[in-house]
């Protein structure tokens, strides 16, 4: 299987659930929270590339302006709609490398790394730096080397064990890969960034 096979067999819905999550994980989820917390102010425009069901602009609803979420994989994203989609929020399905929007956000984001599963890694950030065409506020979280260990463990509960690791990504039995960076090859594939450790596992750049 390949990623968004992965994807399509609903893996996000199991690994969102705290009860598969080990702690260095959980704790690498709220630090993502609490960042976005602390960087979007009301009144914020924000597009949300790999969105998932949503989780994100759902808990950013009261302050966005408008938030736009968008994932290839369709039924999360009538999940996003179905839980926090109208009024501010809208939810599309697309690829992150070609998204069907033309609109300009204050803010993009790709969390959790989603960046880190994707192949077209540049074209990608391009697309971020089109509809938020200010510097420093495009923002990706992805793991460190660091996170291994733990992602071996969360994969493993999710049924997906490890059968490969390079000094690039994991690969498991189910065909799921996901990468991991040192903040050489994020200089390497971003360019001019910010880079910050979070919770010990992971990066958040700005660019
Ligand atoms: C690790 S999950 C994170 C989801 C969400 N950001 C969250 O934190 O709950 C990665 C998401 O990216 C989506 N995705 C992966 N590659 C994509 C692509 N090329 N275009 C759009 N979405 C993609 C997957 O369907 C999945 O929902």
């Amino acid at each position: 299987m390949s990623n968004d096979e992965v994807y399509a067999a609903g893996l996000l819905n199991r690994a969102l659930d705290p009860a598969t999550q080990p702690p260095e994980i959980r704790a690498f989820l709220q630090a993502e929270i609490e960042l976005l917390d602390d960087m979007i102010v009301a009144g914020m425009t924000v597009i949300d590339v790999g969105c998932g069901t949503g989780r994100h602009l759902a808990m950013l609803r009261d302050r966005l302006r408008i938030g736009v979420g968008v994932d290839y994989e369709h039924t999360y994203i009538v999940e996003a709609h179905r839980r926090a989609g109208g009024g501010r929020l809208h939810f599309v399905t697309g690829d992150a490398t070609s998204l069907p929007i033309r609109a300009c956000f204050d803010v993009a984001t790709c969390l959790t790394n989603t960046w880190g599963t994707m192949s077209d890694k540049t074209g990608v950030l391009n697309e971020m730096r089109r509809l938020a065409p200010k510097p420093q506020m495009r923002l990706l979280s992805v793991y460190a080397e660091a996170s291994i260990p733990a992602r071996r463990e969360w994969y493993r509960r999710l049924g997906h064990v490890v059968v490969e690791e390079s000094a690039e990504y994991l690969m498991t039995e189910g065909g799921f890969r996901s990468e991991h960076f040192s903040e050489t090859r994020l200089r390497n594939l971003v360019g001019d960034c910010t880079i910050r450790s979070v919770a010990g596992i992971a990066h958040v750049v700005t660019f």
